[in-house]
């Protein structure tokens, strides 16, 4: 790859010979690229049931108003991971995971290769998730083939690439996703044009699977175990939207993590698809289907495990007055790490139970997530349309601009063009606010929410751990 740093990336389609002359570096990489071939991949995927498509399944979700749920489960073997997965559908998983160990995401395949054969001499997993890579396109298909339900990739890094065209065609639709949310969100020294050329490089490799007739979903989401502004996150995921949607994905999933404030999350989830409807049809990608997601509380959990389920199930109700498409579930172990299959099952279990009784409630429109809704929808705004300007109306220059000028700045992000100027706090209600705004060009008209009584950061980043929302 060329990484020439000063001139900023586009998000212009790359043509197919960019793509393919990369694609040949790519699957060099490892043995087991050999096995991608994307007219047989495609032709495999056709012949599946719809049931087994991410974009089918979140259409009829949509379609029904119904919420659908989904954990996180990856170990190093195939035969567990399909024994893990099959305990996960019966107990009413409606999305299927597979979790990709650490050393995938850093494209270190032979560590990873160590820790598969370690793990089958341990007789258990010794890796933090699938070597999907290692196992190569036959092993995925045989998940595959072993499961009715759709197989999403879930591993997040700023190259993805090998990781993909190996998932892709082992019969996976859908991954975690997007440049700019992975590099905030986990990197630290990657740069960001560069995430941006490799993620272009998936997002193409979806578009050429939906040339063949196969339509692959992505998921955007930004993983952050702190207190962010929804507004940063939901900003970040649409220039992710509008980079992946350029390259031909079509099938795209707004994330946002539950913050905890009931109102706040469920107005960020009501605000997307309008927000995201909005900036891909001024950019004229008018038939991309829109989904909504929201990963349950990604800080400190508490150890309690009655505690823990508290915090899920609280999670359960702000999707589901926030209408969301489909949940991530955690488990009551949170706090201690990787959740054995029981724990996992129980985190499913109890926000399915949540969802299931709630289903035909048909609340009154509550008035705090309506003004919430207000707030949230203008500072989303006001960050894509300045980080736009800053692009001079091409959001992958707009990613790297924006970052670079501070208007996306995202608190306690670990990476090294991060601003770090503006500063989260909870306000008296526990929603999420900035208490500094640095260069975050949150409007005029809402900025008077933000300067409500504050309380102490630190104290806020550990209070649901505690057991609280705010301190005492
Ligand atoms: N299996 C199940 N959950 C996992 N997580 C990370 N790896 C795995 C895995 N292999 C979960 C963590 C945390 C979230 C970020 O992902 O427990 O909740």
């Amino acid at each position: 790859m060329n990484h020439a740093d000063t001139s900023p990336p586009s998000m212009q389609r790359w043509s197919d010979d960019r793509f393919d002359a990369m694609r040949r570096q790519v699957l060099a990489a490892w043995p087991t690229g050999a096995e991608a071939d994307l007219d047989e991949a495609a032709a495999y995927h056709r012949a599946q049931p719809p049931a087994k498509n991410t974009a089918h399944v979140l259409a009829q979700a949509r379609e029904q108003s119904r919420t659908l749920v989904q954990p996180r489960a990856g170990v190093a073997e195939i035969d567990p991971q399909i024994a893990l997965l099959s305990r996960l559908r019966a107990a009413g998983a409606d999305l299927l995971p597979t979790t990709v160990d650490s050393y995938t995401r850093e494209c270190r395949y032979a560590e990873a290769e160590r820790g598969l054969a370690q793990s089958r001499e341990a007789g258990r997993s010794m890796l933090n998730g699938l070597p999907a890579v290692n196992h190569g396109v036959r092993g995925c298909r045989r998940i595959a083939d072993a499961v009715d339900a759709p197989l999403f990739a879930r591993t997040a890094s700023p190259d993805c690439r090998l990781t993909h065209e190996i998932m892709y065609a082992g019969g996976y639709t859908s991954c975690t996703a997007g440049p700019v949310v992975f590099s905030l969100g986990y990197a630290k020294d990657y740069p960001i044009a560069r995430a941006i050329e490799c993620w272009q490089y998936s997002y193409r490799m979806m578009g050429a699977y939906r040339e063949r007739g196969v339509t692959m979903s992505v998921e955007h989401y930004l993983p952050i175990s702190t207190l962010v502004p929804q507004s940063m996150s939901m900003a970040c995921v649409i220039l992710d939207s509008l980079i992946a949607a350029a390259q031909g994905v079509r099938c795209i999933s707004l994330g946002i993590g539950q913050q905890c404030q009931l109102a706040q999350d469920a107005a960020a989830l009501r605000a997307y698809p309008r927000l995201g409807r909005h900036y891909l049809d001024r950019f004229g990608f008018h038939d991309v289907a829109l989904s909504t997601v929201m990963s349950q509380w990604m800080g400190g959990f508490p150890p309690d495990e009655g505690q823990a389920f508290g915090v899920i199930c609280m999670a359960a109700l702000a999707g589901y007055l926030g209408g969301v498409t489909y949940m991530i579930s955690k488990s009551p172990h949170e706090a201690f790490g990787v959740p054995t299959a029981e724990a996992n099952i129980h985190g499913l279990t109890a926000s399915k139970m949540v969802l299931r009784m709630l289903a035909d409630q048909r609340l009154a429109p509550i008035a705090e997530i309506a003004a919430e809704q207000e707030i949230v929808e203008a500072e989303v705004r006001a960050l894509v349309d300045a980080a736009l300007d800053l692009g001079d109306g091409d959001a992958a220059a707009a990613a790297v601009r924006a970052v670079e000028a501070g208007v996306i700045d995202v608190p306690f992000s670990p990476h090294r063009s991060n601003a770090n100027r503006a500063l989260p706090a909870r306000d008296w209600r526990g929603a999420v606010r900035l208490a500094e705004f640095g260069n975050v060009p949150i409007p005029e008209p809402v900025r008077a929410y933000h300067r409500e009584p504050w309380e102490l950061l630190l104290a806020d980043v550990n209070a649901i751990a505690d057991g609280v929302l705010l301190p005492e």
